[in-house]
């Protein structure tokens, strides 16, 4: 079947990209870099507008995004009745190949309504339905995220249909083959690096040092963001090539672009260490596969023997906060010595700790200079910022209680 591009698809519309709450700072300030207006905020998400071409070069740069949705069509619907009647309407012919998949997917609030999954039946039912009238022969469908996927918001009697561009989310780099016990999403990974201002080569920012780094999620991130490489290069599947019209010289081109404007080399050290071999052995098998693992210094070490050079930057620590690993009572002392380490080891750089638990981080003892919000899976998390001046100052943050 031809790649015909249609009207509908050359055309501009909405984008909604969707993130996880706490992270539609981070993302603004990605999509406004990149030249995209920003329409609107949401607690999780950002609107912009653009062609579905646009779309291969959000979904290719974008590192704190994890959905990239170009609307088709908004319309009233009170009933699912109605939605069928509405998304048959619409010319899905033009989007999906009658011998093609789609899954339907959907985030549904109307009071008729009461399991999602009807909704999304009738939603695929006219799509498919519309394709067999229109074309003598319906696509395949079913629940897997990996070729054309539709979006359906719901709210009341609101409708926004969107093709999901980016297909299985885009915190699914593809490096992390092996994720261990509480992983961070790789894209709040991103979003933590993005708050601490952490951008080597400017403002003399320099080191990464990511004691208890689990997976590698950190410092694998820190070495895209440092070379500047698109983390969409890692993935060689996105929902946008199952859609008909997709122009794959494109998004040849995005890519050659991107390669050409990654650096080869960091003018920083990323350090990254963990107590437990097997950590260390799968955050370098995942750097590898990011194809960062050259730039990073793995050790097998406790945190507090991390080596931490003498020039500065920033040393970042996740450790476990009780809620999925580990008991709060024995964290204490975990955390009452990151605040040692940090006193102790690290003059001079910005220390980070990303906890979701508020009471175990008073035990660090030192004051934070900033608390930023962030949320992993439904856990209200923060990542707090202290100051670990060197010389005359380096009392300042000595043993002042956390405020
Ligand atoms: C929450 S996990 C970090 C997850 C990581 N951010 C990732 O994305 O995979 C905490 C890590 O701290 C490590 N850890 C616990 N106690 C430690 C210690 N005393 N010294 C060094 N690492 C430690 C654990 O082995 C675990 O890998």
């Amino acid at each position: 079947m031809p790649h015909i591009r249609k009207n509908n698809v050359a055309g501009k519309s909405r984008i909604l990209i969707t993130c996880a709450k706490g992270i539609p700072p981070y993302l603004r300030e990605e999509v406004l870099a990149l030249g995209f207006p920003v329409l609107d905020e949401t607690i999780a998400g950002i609107a912009t507008e653009g062609t579905i071409d646009d779309t291969l070069r959000l979904n290719l740069l974008l590192r704190t995004a994890h959905r990239v949705l170009f609307l088709i069509r908004e319309f009233a619907a009170p009933d699912a009745d109605a939605l069928y009647r509405a998304a048959s309407e619409i010319p899905w012919e033009e989007y999906i190949a009658p011998d093609g998949y789609v899954c339907v997917t959907s985030s549904v609030d109307n009071p008729t309504i009461r399991d999602s999954r009807f909704a999304n039946v009738r939603c695929k039912d006219a799509i498919v339905d519309r394709i067999k009238d229109k074309c003598g022969r319906r696509p395949d469908s079913g629940p897997d995220q990996d070729r054309a996927v539709v979006n359906l918001y719901w709210k009341n009697s609101r409708c926004s249909l969107y093709i999901d561009t980016s297909g299985e989310p885009l915190s699914r780099r593809g490096y992390r083959k092996i994720p261990l016990t509480a992983p961070m999403q790789e894209t709040l990974a991103a979003a933590v690096i993005l708050a601490t201002g952490w951008a080597p080569g400017q403002n003399g920012s320099g080191h990464f040092i990511n004691p208890m780094c689990g997976s590698g999620t950190l410092a694998i991130e820190a070495a895209l963001i440092g070379l500047n490489r698109a983390p969409g290069l890692l993935r060689d599947n996105f929902g946008f090539m199952h859609i008909r019209g997709f122009n794959e010289a494109v998004w040849d081109e995005l890519r050659a672009q991107a390669k050409k404007t990654a650096k080869k080399a960091l003018d920083c050290r990323i350090i990254a260490t963990d107590i437990r071999t097997e950590a260390v052995e799968a955050a370098k098998k995942n750097a590898a596969t990011a194809g960062v693992g050259h730039l990073i210094e793995f050790a097998v070490c406790d945190y507090s023997e991390t080596p931490v050079p003498d020039s500065g930057g920033i040393v970042i620590l996740n450790p476990e906060y009780g809620e999925r690993m580990g008991k709060i009572k024995e964290l204490e002392s975990v955390y009452k010595g990151i605040g040692d380490f940090f006193k102790q080891k690290c003059r001079g750089y910005n220390g980070y700790l990303f906890t979701g638990n508020l009471d175990l981080a008073k035990k660090v003892g030192l004051r934070a200079k900033r608390r930023i919000q962030f949320f992993n899976s439904r856990i209200e998390c923060r990542l707090l910022e202290y100051e670990l001046y060197v010389g005359s100052r380096k009392n300042k943050n000595a043993e002042i209680p956390y405020g």
